[in-house]
């Protein structure tokens, strides 16, 4: 049976080194974009089932420098306890995508690089003045490229000749955002969809394995792993996310 994941409130740099040496399949992080604005709750967001726990976290580190400065040192003091086959996919956004991506080549080589996946979600970012902006950019990296884990992922195919198939997903996800009405929408802000979730950790890690999240807001990849049989560590520093998560790991057993 899968272990119940285990979630752990605080600094992604203080529990880092309290993880088991080489233990981990898949880093997956999603971290704060840099907005320079505090995330929030929505004032009129509800849950669907049950009671809502409301949560803000601070979105600010200045420069982009200061941003990947920041998620370097974290991601340094990971590395002892990824498998030499274990995955690294960071979520990022148009704002700091270029600088993470030139950080990742520097830390781990350019060599390690796998894919820049676009998770299309369609909803939000209209201007006037440019092309809408609809989605988020995740970074596939590998530690070694000769031993890396991965299990192409198959999709329902869209065209009418293949009805009923499946096809391999390509680097362009396009997966919805989680709309009002849907069950697994807790209220947190920035929360993202178990779909996206569930493809990216069943084809990054392998069945069994550990799943990291250090910056696991609502708990989605923790969710995620448990459904899929992996095990999941989640870290984060706000006490509302540990809270909204434990309560979302609760309802999984
Ligand atoms: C974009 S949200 C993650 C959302 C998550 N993927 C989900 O589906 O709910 C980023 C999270 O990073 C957390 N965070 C920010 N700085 C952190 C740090 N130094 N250590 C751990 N967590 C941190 C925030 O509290 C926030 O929950």
């Amino acid at each position: 049976m899968t272990p119940t994941p285990k979630l752990l409130k605080g600094d992604w740099l203080t529990l880092a080194p309290t993880l088991a040496p080489v233990s981990v399949d898949l880093l997956y992080a999603d971290p704060p974009f840099n907005t320079g604005k505090p995330q929030r709750t929505p004032p009129n967001a509800h849950a669907v089932s049950g009671r809502i726990i409301r949560a803000a976290y601070a979105d600010t580190f200045g420069t982009p420098r200061a941003f990947t400065v920041w998620l370097r040192e974290r991601l340094e003091a990971t590395l002892p306890a990824l498998k030499p086959t274990a995955n690294i996919l960071i979520h990022t956004d148009w704002r700091t995508t270029h600088h993470v991506r030139l950080m990742l080549d520097d830390l781990l080589g350019a060599d390690r690089f796998v894919n820049h996946l676009v998770w299309s979600y369609g909803l939000g970012g209209s201007s006037p003045r440019r092309f809408a902006r609809k989605h988020d950019d995740i970074l596939f990296y590998c530690l070694d490229p000769d031993r890396y884990y991965f299990k192409p992922p198959r999709i329902p195919a869209t065209s009418n000749r293949l009805k009923g198939q499946t096809k391999k997903a390509t680097d362009v996800l396009d997966i919805p955002s989680i709309n009002n009405m849907a069950a697994e929408r807790t209220g947190y802000p920035t929360q993202k969809p178990l779909a996206l979730l569930e493809l990216l950790v069943s084809a990054c890690s392998p069945q069994g394995g550990a799943v990291l999240d250090p910056t696991c807001g609502s708990g989605t990849t923790l969710v995620a792993a448990a459904r899929l049989g992996r095990s999941a560590i989640g870290f984060d520093r706000s006490a509302a996310a540990v809270a909204i998560a434990r309560k979302r790991l609760k309802t999984l057993r």
